[in-house]
């Protein structure tokens, strides 16, 4: 992959967080995360995905994600044997000596993306594409339980996986279609219970009045959730209210619990239940909500009131 740092130079001293696509350098968006910016160049020939990550403060910090990345996409990669997309990373100091940080990767046609495809496929190949991704993240829990120092965590939500060779004029999928996973911009692993990526990384996009709160009370336990393939795959479930397909859900906890039972029995999984998983959600919803509301306000106060640039791109009202 040809990366020109030139281009992202120029991007970084026009781009306008409130309104990404109108700067200087035209992008697309491609999609957004809670904290990066996924988008891609208009009128490259290349075919890059850039995830503007704007979290570092030190060269320090950057070195060690970088580590953390490449060792986060061999391991998925070589050892567990997940299918991503080309990868690299690309970072420099801005003119004010900031760090601007991007993870870069082959992009991916949109509309092969998992929240893309569940709006096209029949309710059978939906169950097919939830199976699917159950056994790409077997081999994760696989490899953490036969792993004694490493550990792995996922982010197991539809809109990280895509599936390979989607035709969306003619959307099927079956046992034999093969996914890629998207989401390794956030090194999830640790060693020996040692975090690999450097944990306070992970408050950078929560609102300075809201960060110690996060810190003390929250912080521990959401990332341990990406560790915990039951709670990964509840979120999973409960993305689907998310995506307004809720009719759904109850089938895939019974998909889902039979697949525990007879391609996962070693791992002693209690069944998903309907309440749980509603639960979830409403709880994930709240917490969500007040979140990017204090974004918000964090983005004013910065802005409007002390004239600051506020680094993260929020978008616009999300149904949940
Ligand atoms: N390589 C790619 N090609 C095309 N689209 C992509 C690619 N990677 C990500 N996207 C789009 O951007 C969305 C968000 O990307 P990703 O899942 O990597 O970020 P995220 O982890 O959810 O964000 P964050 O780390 O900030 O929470 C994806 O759901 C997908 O729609
Ligand atoms: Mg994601």
């Amino acid at each position: 992959m040809k990366i020109d740092i030139d281009v992202l130079k120029k991007l970084e001293k026009s781009i306008d967080t409130n309104n990404p696509e109108k700067g200087e350098v035209p992008i697309k968006i491609l999609g957004y995360g809670e904290i990066s910016l996924v988008f891609e160049l208009l009128n490259d020939p290349e075919n890059i995905a850039y995830k503007r990550i704007p979290i570092f403060d030190n060269e320090k910090q950057v070195k060690r994600h970088i580590w953390a990345y490449n060792e986060y996409n061999r391991i998925l990669k070589e050892d567990v044997g997940l299918n991503l997309p080309e990868y690299d990373v690309a970072w420099f100091k801005d003119d004010e000596g900031k760090i601007q940080f991007y993870c870069v990767q082959e992009k991916i046609p949109s509309e092969s993306v998992g929240n893309i495809v569940i709006h096209q496929l029949n309710n059978q190949d939906i169950n097919t594409s939830i199976l699917l991704v159950m056994k790409e993240m077997k081999k994760v829990w696989s490899y953490s339980k036969n792993h004694k120092i490493i550990d792995l965590g996922l982010d197991g939500q539809i809109s990280n996986f895509s599936i390979i060779g989607y035709d969306p004029n003619n959307p099927k999928v079956d046992l034999s279609t093969k996914l890629i996973y998207l989401d390794t911009s956030t090194p999830m692993f640790r060693i020996n219970g040692i975090e690999a990526m450097e944990a306070v990384l992970f408050l950078k996009s929560t609102p300075w009045f809201l960060s110690p709160l996060v810190k003390a009370a929250f912080l521990d336990e959401v990332i341990d959730r990406y560790y915990d393939w039951r709670l990964v795959t509840i979120d999973l479930i409960a993305n689907f209210y998310k995506e307004q397909r809720s009719e759904l859900i109850p089938g895939i906890i019974r998909l889902i619990n039979k697949f525990f039972k007879d391609e996962a029995s070693e791992f002693n999984m209690e069944p998903i239940t309907f309440i749980e998983v509603d639960k979830y959600y409403k709880n994930d919803k709240m917490i969500w909500v007040i979140f990017q509301n204090a974004r918000k306000i964090d983005r004013y106060i910065k802005t409007k009131l002390t004239h600051k640039k506020y680094n993260f791109y929020l978008p616009g009202k999300i149904q949940r």
